[in-house]
């Protein structure tokens, strides 16, 4: 009797941990976010020249309420005449509630972008709401949901959107931080280091780890502040932020070398994926590495960071 719950016991155990592992998504990297508005053509025409992990091309906050329909069709212009992009490419559309949310989502799935991004979002049903239109469109899988957590309520239900991105059939990959709106929201001050909205942060940073999905710092809106810039970049890797938002070309850089993962980290990454892939550690979950011992939660891990570290420093 005790052999077979032994047995049963050992059977769970497998199982959950090869879900975990099938858990683990593929990563890009994600250092720098720059937002492009749509409605403006000079910046639109310079993204191609830019060194931006992701760009997202934005028809909400940037476009004033009397340019989103021309803001639309210049977007509709500029993915037909650049289908391809070594970066990728997300639309940030009004709320669905909104009067521009139907038309925008139209014209973003149009676009086909790599993601959709969602301003607001404050339940699972605002996420929810938005695949269901995707898949009755018949939108393709590949196009992923990212949500904005930018007000009080998104905040107290993160745990509850994050674990969304559990969901095998869902597609949120991605939280990006609205700090502008958050400190509005709450009368918060940006200054000091954020020392206010930190806790905040940190529990969106704690939901996104939980489900599975990316997180995104928010924007620093002095542009010539250089040295807070970077020092903000700092602070985001320390909180466990995957990147940064960014609202003008001359952050890119800093970003991308903030975010970047060190070349000792790196290098101890490839070192655990070789030494899980020799042959006599087939089939072990921990083995000794350089006197340490590193178990397969190492391999996911150094497997991710590998994948994000492909991009060298631009
Ligand atoms: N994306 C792409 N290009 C941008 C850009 C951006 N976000 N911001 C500026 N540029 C371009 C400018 O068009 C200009 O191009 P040029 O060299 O061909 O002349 C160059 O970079 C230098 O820009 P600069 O003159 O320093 O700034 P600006 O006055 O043109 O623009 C802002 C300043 C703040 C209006 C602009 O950076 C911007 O709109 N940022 C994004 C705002 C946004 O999306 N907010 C919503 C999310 S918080
Ligand atoms: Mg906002």
């Amino acid at each position: 009797m005790a052999d077979w719950a032994n047995i049963w016991i050992a059977l769970v155990l497998v199982a959950g941990s090869m879900q975990k592992s099938a858990m683990r998504k593929p990563s890009r990297p994600r250092r720098s976010v720059l937002y492009v508005p749509a409605s403006n053509a000079k910046a639109l025409a310079k993204v191609v020249s830019l060194a931006a992990d992701a760009v997202i091309f934005d028809l909400e906050d940037a476009v004033a309420p009397n340019a989103k329909e021309d803001a639309r069709e210049a977007l509709r212009d500029y993915f037909r005449t650049n289908p391809t992009s070594t970066a990728e490419r997300i639309i940030r559309i009004n709320a669905l509630a909104s009067e521009w949310g139907a038309e925008d989502l139209l014209a973003a799935r149009a676009c086909k972008p790599d993601a959709i991004l969602l301003p607001k979002v404050e339940t699972p049903q605002d996420v929810t709401n938005v695949t269901e239109v995707l898949e009755e469109t018949d939108a393709s899988e590949h196009v992923r949901l990212w949500a904005m957590i930018e007000t009080p309520r998104g905040i107290v239900n993160a745990d509850e959107i994050a674990e969304l991105g559990l969901r095998s059939t869902g597609r949120l990959d991605c939280f990006v931080v609205g700090t502008n709106d958050l400190a509005k929201d709450t009368g918060t001050s940006l200054g000091q280091g954020r020392a206010y909205l930190v806790p905040w942060l940190m529990q969106i940073v704690l939901c996104a780890k939980a489900g599975n999905i990316d997180v995104i710092d928010g924007v620093y809106n002095d542009f010539a502040d250089a040295q807070g810039f970077t020092a903000e970049c700092t602070q985001g890797v320390q909180m466990g932020f995957n990147g940064k938002t960014l609202i003008h070309p001359a952050q890119i850089e800093t970003a991308n070398r903030a975010f970047q993962p060190d070349e000792a980290a790196l290098a101890q990454a490839r070192a655990i994926v070789a030494a899980f892939a020799l042959p006599e550690n087939a089939g072990k979950g921990a083995i000794a590495l350089d006197g340490k011992m590193v178990e397969r939660l190492h391999l996911d891990h150094a497997t991710t960071l590998l994948e994000k570290g492909q991009k060298s420093p631009s």
